[in-house]
């Protein structure tokens, strides 16, 4: 059995010991197979960080706290970017309830307790825009977090990633943690998850009109009645933020990170309809549900920390849909 002997735990003390990133820092990326995980990597990659750690689930599951632990006592990590966790569509969510607040409760915890433990200097907690109260007023600010009642269809992972946040800014304030959390818009973009029925939007949508041309099919039908208003983020950028951030941001307050552009999902369907080349109809299936009415992050902050967003909606769809097409043997589907 393995003896886990954490000498380096830190002091009880609650000043903040602000991380110092070099290129020789060693940084553990959790969920590094994933949509933001692997866009994280290879943004760590291309800025010159040489000592860049990883794990597969199948080298060791999250869920575990006892691997974790044996985990970062023997690899020391200075930086944890945690970019693992349950993550799905509005369909996921109401089937799977019980796994999304179990797991991402478990994986967080053992991945910021764990850290903490070992000795890390800096943590990066990613929260997600989905979890602000349904009827926050727009653009959503930061402070709007915890303001009102959340979305129903996703409650379970949104009290998860909430105890996230406040795990962090807890951490913080007793240990004097550098624990940051970041909150992300709708991400797209190469690896994305394109299960018709468990993925976001823009995936599904992405590959059911390929199918649809594909087939030679009359129509497209669009769950929800198309009103509904989003933004999304290229994940290369938003991977290029949480970078950013790691280096130059240190403080308790959530970080909203978009585009601070939204666009109805009718518009959505109709850009990916355009560059997937379909050439039938849209129609909507008005039984499905349409989730929160809008949402459009304030990246206000963001701005004023120095980072914006370089990939536009159309760019980004188009390479999307270019890794589609070259990775369609390899697509994840849950
Ligand atoms: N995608 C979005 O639009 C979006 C928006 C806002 C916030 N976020 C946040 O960004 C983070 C990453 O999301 P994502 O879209 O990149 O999700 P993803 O593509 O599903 O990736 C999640 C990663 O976590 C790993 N993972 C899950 N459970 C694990 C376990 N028990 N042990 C080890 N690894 C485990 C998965 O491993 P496998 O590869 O083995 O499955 C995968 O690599 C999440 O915190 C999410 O809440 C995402």
């Amino acid at each position: 059995m393995t003896i886990i002997n954490f000498s380096n735990n830190r002091a009880m003390d609650n000043k903040i010991k602000k991380a110092v990133v070099t290129p020789n820092s060693k940084i553990y990326v959790a969920g590094h197979r994933g949509l933001v995980g692997s866009a994280i990597v290879k943004n760590l990659e291309a800025k010159g960080y040489k000592n860049i750690i990883t794990r597969t689930r199948q080298q060791l599951d999250l869920m575990d706290s006892v691997a974790v632990m044996e985990f970062y006592c023997h690899q020391k990590p200075d930086i944890v970017i945690d970019a693992a966790a349950k993550v799905g569509g509005i369909h996921a969510n109401n089937i799977y309830p019980a796994e999304f607040i179990y797991d991402n409760l478990t994986i967080q915890n053992n991945l910021i307790h764990g850290a903490y433990q070992a000795g890390a200097q800096k943590f990066v907690f990613l929260g997600s825009s989905c979890i602000y109260p349904k009827m926050a007023p727009q653009p959503l600010k930061e402070e709007y977090l915890l303001s009102g009642s959340l979305e129903p269809t996703n409650e379970w992972y949104a009290i998860a990633k909430i105890a996230g946040i406040k795990m962090c800014q807890a951490y913080r304030k007793q240990y004097g943690f550098d624990a940051i959390s970041l909150m992300p818009t709708n991400l797209y973009g190469p690896r994305d998850n394109f299960d018709l029925q468990n993925s976001h939007v823009l995936p599904a949508l992405i590959r059911k009109f390929h199918q649809a041309k594909k087939n030679n099919d009359a129509d497209v039908t669009v769950w929800g009645t198309g009103s509904p208003k989003r933004e999304f983020l290229y994940v290369d950028d938003m991977a290029d933020a949480a970078v950013y951030l790691m280096e130059n941001y240190s403080d308790e307050q959530i970080v909203n990170v978009g585009t601070g552009i939204d666009v109805t999902i009718k518009q959505l369907a109709e850009i990916v309809k355009k560059i997937v080349g379909f050439e039938g109809d849209l129609v909507f299936d008005t039984s499905k549900p349409d989730g929160t009415p809008r949402k459009l992050m304030d990246v206000s902050f963001l701005s004023l920390q120095g980072w914006q967003a370089k990939t536009s909606l159309e760019q980004g769809i188009q390479l999307a849909y270019n890794w589609f097409l070259e990775n369609q043997g390899q697509i994840r589907e849950k």
